[in-house]
């Protein structure tokens, strides 16, 4: 039995599980303590509050490849403090390496974090992610575990660079891919490209999911200032860390909670920064996800209310002109929170003990290029808008600030794409009939049908209109797309047509209207007809008969509610508790 029975979420003493953890009565307690001290620590460390390292390192994740660097700066903070640090690892996830997609293992890697945590003896723990789904994954564990917690990221790569040109990873991958099909460039000088557009550690440096995704936990107070644009090369990222591990034994003693800090007012905080940066639209799947498991409603339609009040204000690629590295200088994502301030919820809690308005009230703007004034924003409104229709009953997202302006009210004949498999056996035969003011369409590509909703949404512009000079069209699908890429692109379209959905009824030919700014997608074909379709349907063949991605289609839902596992919502009754184990 534990030494200590009051050891609940509910009554949370000071550092009380690891302290049930060493103080057990016989084998127990001496098993804890000996294996312990196994490891080269004595009586005096097994006094101090158990912080976890939760690290994501690995090196099948190039955008983490810092971390271990950065665990040992959490570890001096720690040990400074008063506590007893220890590292652990759980999976980690590369959008370079995992295929099918890195999101479908997102919830695999969520549970992973959840459960150590709530199955070690730990106090408080330290989340140290980087690359795009490792963020979401370890906060979504954090939040159901809902110990005492921080997020701290490992910093965003440094501007690339060819030829005194600044490079992005991986606007610019794309962006030379197509040129190189479109012949404007060499194969010499593309393999040139590729040698400079990652040139340091870090995650990708344009305002993609990992810099959104990294940005926005400093909105939900969850991680320090200076978590989403100090970069993964310059010594103040490690002061952050050390900074993080101080903070974090404090933390522990006082029992605040992922669930204290991550409240509506919170999320708010962070969707109103994912509109003024122009952010990456698989915040759009995240933050539901984290917003389910903590019990609160967020209909997707919030986002498009809180888009339309808040100015696009950081001039950021790939909607604007500047990168990670630019931002850290001009003051960080402080600066633009410090801007937008009066659509904050300023007095929301954060992770340093002080409320978001008091972080911000020494923070200063040091480039008015890059953050620019709510008065003068780049663009009245943020840039995301949420879709409804006939096409999308239950929704879907376009993020127009990285749009073409002239499409985004369009009506075009449907290219049909049955699957990714079908787009990449079709999409650049000359034979395809095709148009720039056609719209292309991808089925079968949602949470169910990818399986695991990869980011395939941005479908490639077919080789012989890239020969003519297009380089945008409507694009329109229930798959995700990655936050560096850009294009007038229709995403997440819910019901996805793998279930059922409109999207899977669609055939070459018909008509598809577009309307951005009234917020509309429409399928311009009769009722009649489409019930006629309806009955003919039949779902694709599931892409898993047995194992965790069996588990993923029986379970994940729809991009609305985050992709989750419908048994991974809502609040566990029971807590953190620690575990007796003899
Ligand atoms: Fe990891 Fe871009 S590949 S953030």
């Amino acid at each position: 039995m534990s030494a200590n029975p009051a050891n609940s979420a509910e009554n949370s003493p000071l550092h009380s599980r690891s302290d049930a953890f060493f103080n057990e009565s016989l084998v127990a307690g001496f098993t804890h303590r000996a294996f312990t001290k196994a490891m080269g620590f004595d009586d005096e460390d097994l006094q101090r509050p158990v912080i976890g390292i939760c690290n994501t390192y690995s090196e099948l994740n190039n955008c983490n490849n810092n971390l271990r660097e950065v665990a040992e700066a959490v570890k001096r903070g720690i040990w400074q403090a008063g506590g007893f640090p220890l590292e652990f690892p759980t999976i980690s996830l590369g959008e370079v390496f995992l295929s099918p997609t890195s999101m479908l293992y997102r919830n695999l890697a969520a549970i992973d974090t959840e459960e150590m945590i709530r199955g070690q003896p730990l106090d408080g723990v330290v989340l140290l992610v980087n690359c795009d789904k490792t963020i979401p994954a370890a906060l979504m564990g954090a939040v159901s575990a809902d110990l005492p917690a921080i997020m701290l990221s490992g910093g965003p790569m440094l501007n690339g660079n060819y030829n005194g040109q600044v490079l992005g990873a991986c606007t610019d991958c794309r962006r030379f891919s197509d040129e190189l099909r479109a012949g404007t460039i060499s194969e010499t000088e593309y393999r040139a490209i590729e040698n400079g557009v990652v040139r340091s550690r870090g995650h990708c440096m344009v305002m993609g999911t990992a810099s959104t995704m990294n940005s926005i936990m400093e909105a939900l107070g969850i991680a320090f200032p200076g978590n989403g644009a100090t970069p993964a090369a310059d010594t103040r990222r490690l002061q952050l860390a050390e900074k993080v591990g101080r903070r974090i034994v404090a933390l522990a003693q006082e029992g605040i909670r992922p669930s204290q800090i991550i409240t509506r007012e919170a999320i708010e905080n962070a969707i109103t920064l994912l509109c003024a940066v122009g952010g990456s639209t698989n915040a759009v799947v995240h933050l539901p996800a984290v917003a389910g498991r903590l019990g609160i409603d967020l209909p997707l339609d919030r986002f498009g209310e809180i888009s339309k009040r808040t100015p696009l204000i950081a001039n950021m690629r790939p909607s604007g002109k500047y990168q990670m590295e630019d931002l850290f200088y001009a003051g960080g994502i402080p600066a633009i929170l410090k801007e937008l301030l009066p659509l904050l919820h300023g007095d929301a809690l954060t992770v340093t003990g002080k409320t978001m308005a008091e972080n911000l009230a020494d923070v200063q703007v040091h480039n008015r290029d890059i953050v620019r004034p709510l008065s003068e924003p780049l663009q009245p409104e943020g840039g995301l808008t949420i879709l409804r229709g006939n096409l999308a009953p239950d929704g879907a997202v376009i993020k127009h600030a990285a749009a073409t302006p002239a499409l985004l009210q369009h009506r075009g004949r449907a290219i049909v794409f049955k699957s990714i498999t079908d787009l990449k056996a079709r999409v650049n035969s000359p034979d395809l009939d095709v148009t720039p003011e056609d719209i292309l369409v991808l089925q079968n590509a949602g949470p169910v049908g990818g399986p695991g909703m990869p980011e395939v949404g941005n479908l490639p512009i077919p080789e012989k209109l890239l020969k003519q000079g297009i380089r945008d069209m409507v694009r329109i699908s229930d798959a995700r797309m990655s936050g560096t890429a850009y294009g007038t692109i229709v995403l997440h379209v819910a019901p996805e047509a793998a279930i059922g959905g409109p999207l899977g009824l669609v055939r070459d030919g018909d008509e598809i209207e577009l309307d951005v700014p009234n917020g509309q997608l429409l399928l311009h074909v009769d009722e009649e007809e489409l019930a006629r379709r309806r009955s003919q349907w039949q779902a694709p063949t599931p892409a898993y008969s047995r194992g965790y991605g069996q588990l993923y289609i029986d379970h994940v839902l729809q991009a609305p509610e985050g992709v989750d596992f419908d048994f991974l919502r809502g609040n566990d009754p029971v807590g953190v508790v620690a575990q007796p184990k003899f």
